[in-house]
């Protein structure tokens, strides 16, 4: 993992792709993973781990379906949501937004079960950033 800090507004400018995350640091075998979203993702859900989402910039929607039944939960700039394993949730930003994710190294964008992937959705682990040291 990169040994300098990552300045994430820096980070995000680097890249393009929507639904498609840099992981920027890493915490024991967890990775911290940022995206840019605009649109729908897919309805997923992952077996064994929660999901940690931080909005850093706009506004993302999470629909979730819960044993009592389908709600939508969403985070301005700033609001934080876990979504515990085995949860089905489908994340969306009709306007766009800039998400940090926190979980574990290896877990999949789709999850472990999923809907059909539309060619919007990245299918990956995460790619890494290749953000050189800030100078001074
Ligand atoms: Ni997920």
């Amino acid at each position: 993992m990169p040994m300098h800090p990552i300045a994430l507004h820096e980070a995000l400018t680097a890249f393009d792709a929507l639904w498609s995350p840099r992981i920027v640091s890493r915490v024991n075998d967890y990775d911290v993973r940022i995206a840019k979203v605009e649109g729908e993702h897919v309805w997923h859900v992952h077996d064994h781990t929660d999901e940690f989402f931080l909005v850093l910039d706009g506004e993302l929607h999470i629909a979730l379906r819960e044993p009592s039944g389908e709600r939508t939960v969403t985070l301005a700039k700033g609001s934080v949501f876990t979504v515990p394993k085995g949860t089905e949730h489908k994340p969306y930003a009709p306007t766009g937004a800039a998400i940090l994710m926190l979980e574990p190294t290896g877990t999949l964008t789709v999850g472990d079960r999923h809907e059909e992937v539309p060619a919007h959705v990245d299918v990956t682990t995460g790619h890494r950033v290749d953000a050189e040291p800030q100078s001074p």
